[in-house]
């Protein structure tokens, strides 16, 4: 396999990937969770593994499968994510965020099934941790951390702030304007924009192919 992976780009990288969506459990049958299917995340690992690169994959619940060679960390909640990417971080040298982590979460998960009552019932939610952002605090200078923006209204605008805000090295904007695009489809339009606000916009496409561009320029801006 050495032999094989010999002059492939990113050979002795380690990367780091996110994918999927979070569950906060609300009781023990119950849970908040996203359409995310976990199909971006996966296709970033496949293509990395392509490049070379030594990939870990912690993933939230999905339906994909791992064929690639590469270490798959399962879990369920934002919290649980956060201290997988807290452990893994460190030794990353590029790491792509592109789990939809829950912004919220049930500030108490009932310890039995809640009975249905006749009067209206209500959740309190309290915040996560942003993980991206809290990896951008730590990130040294020889580490790449890549976020994605999800968008439904002045995309470009909250994409460039959370770019900069989570001080990150390129952020994939995600436009769900488009038909085709975003959860659940096998299709995405991305438009990418690096630290310094260059921006690179693409045709919708193949998940797949996606994944490759956004590789393609993590490379190029590496390799620089
Ligand atoms: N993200 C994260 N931890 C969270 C929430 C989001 O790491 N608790 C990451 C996502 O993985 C993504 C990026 O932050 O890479 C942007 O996620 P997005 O939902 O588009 O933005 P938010 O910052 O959560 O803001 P909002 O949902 O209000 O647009
Ligand atoms: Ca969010």
């Amino acid at each position: 396999i050495k032999e094989i992976k010999q002059g492939l780009p990113l050979l002795g990288k380690k990367v780091l990937i996110t994918a999927g969506p979070t569950y906060e459990a609300i009781d023990p049958v119950r849970f908040i969770g996203n359409h995310s299917s976990g199909k971006m995340g996966f296709a970033l690992a496949n293509e990395m593994v392509a490049l070379g690169a030594d990939v870990t994959l912690i993933t939230g619940p999905t339906a994909e499968k791992t064929t690639a060679e590469l270490q798959r960390i399962d879990v369920i909640s934002a919290a649980d994510m956060l201290t997988a990417c807290m452990d893994k971080f460190p030794q990353s040298d590029i790491t792509i965020m592109s789990a939809a982590v829950a912004d919220y979460t049930p500030t108490e998960v009932a310890t039995q099934k809640i009975k249905k009552k006749d009067s209206e019932f209500s959740i309190h939610l309290k915040k996560t941790t942003d993980i991206l952002a809290s990896l951008g605090n730590i990130k040294r200078d020889n580490q790449f951390l890549v976020g994605f923006a999800l968008e439904t209204e002045q995309e470009e605008m909250y994409a460039k702030e959370k770019l900069q805000k989570k001080n990150l090295d390129l952020i994939v904007l995600n436009s769900l304007n488009d038909k085709g695009a975003g959860f659940k489809t096998d299709t995405n339009k991305i438009t990418l924009f690096n630290s310094a606000f260059d921006k690179t916009s693409f045709e919708i496409k193949s998940k797949t192919e996606v994944a490759k561009d956004i590789c393609a320029e993590i490379l190029k801006l590496i390799l620089k």
